[in-house]
């Protein structure tokens, strides 16, 4: 479980990317962040792989408090897919899905490409699981179509079985269909293997589509939190238009108390 204690970040020059939040993400749900730009949710994910230091506030994974000392489990637990696959484009596809045991092999063993047997059978697993036929193995990554290394993204992301995968706009670059198809890959494979994800997005058709639980952000504050079905259109527009949060009318009070107003 992931748990935001008021949580502050504000950065040198004094933006405030992120201001008391609370927020506790059970295990295995698909948790997605929506906002608009510069809302904050980068700075969210980032947060729960310690990649971002809070001003005030924990954030605690399983009870336990981020810090130093928890870097090297986190990097084994915690998985990033990225929304410009942050592949190794000269490497082959096998080699970037083998990437994601870094935090347990040495770096030296992974320069000279030697890895176990039951991690290269692991890696051809994956690849199968998110749709890439062996043939594509020994393909170059960056010769692979945007879909296709986002596939290698994810199999890479899940080669530790994490607990938690972090998918920061995972298909702001790809087409409808595929982001769909990447979207479903990422359920499915963290529904197997019992991850949760925190997965920030900007389509909100998705959102509804693919979330179990929406989380809406606004100038550094949550300003929806709720299932994909109490997130209305109204909802929608006041997390985008800028005007003032407003509670929707058509909410009835048990959604509404999901509601808080932005702060001024
Ligand atoms: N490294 C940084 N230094 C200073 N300000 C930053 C940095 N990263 C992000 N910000 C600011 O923090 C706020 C939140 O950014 P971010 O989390 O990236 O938002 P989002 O992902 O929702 O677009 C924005 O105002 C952004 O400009
Ligand atoms: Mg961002």
């Amino acid at each position: 479980m992931i748990r935001f204690e008021e949580f502050d970040k504000a950065w040198p020059d004094g933006t405030l990317a992120l201001g008391n939040i609370n927020l506790e993400i059970p295990r295995g749900q698909f948790c997605v962040v929506l906002g608009p730009s510069g809302a904050g949710k980068s700075t969210l994910l980032r947060a729960v792989n310690g990649l971002i230091k809070p001003t005030r506030g924990r954030v605690m994974i399983n009870g336990a408090e981020l810090n130093i000392s928890s870097q090297r489990l986190l990097r084994q637990q915690v998985a990033m897919i990225h929304q410009h696959f942050n592949l190794t484009t000269r490497m082959s596809v096998a080699n970037n899905v083998l990437a994601g045991l870094l935090p347990v092999v040495s770096t030296a063993r992974a320069l000279s490409g030697w890895f176990r047997p039951e991690h290269r059978a692991k890696a051809c697993r994956m690849l199968e699981e998110v749709g890439l036929a062996p043939e594509h193995l020994k393909r170059r990554a960056g010769d692979l179509s945007g879909g296709q290394q986002q596939r290698v993204g994810v199999a890479r992301a899940f080669m530790l079985n994490p607990q938690i995968v972090l998918a920061d706009e995972p298909v702001a670059s790809l087409d409808p269909k595929i982001s769909r198809d990447i979207l479903s890959l990422i359920r499915d494979a963290a529904r197997e293997h019992h991850t949760t994800v925190v997965c920030s997005l900007h389509q909100t058709d998705l959102a509804r589509e693919f979330g179990d639980r929406i989380v809406g952000l606004r100038d550094g504050a949550i300003v929806f939190d709720g299932a994909p079905a109490e997130f209305t259109d109204a909802c929608i527009h006041s997390l985008y238009s800028g005007a003032q949060w407003e509670t929707p009318s058509e909410h009835s009070d048990a959604a509404s108390t999901h509601l808080t107003l932005a702060h001024a």
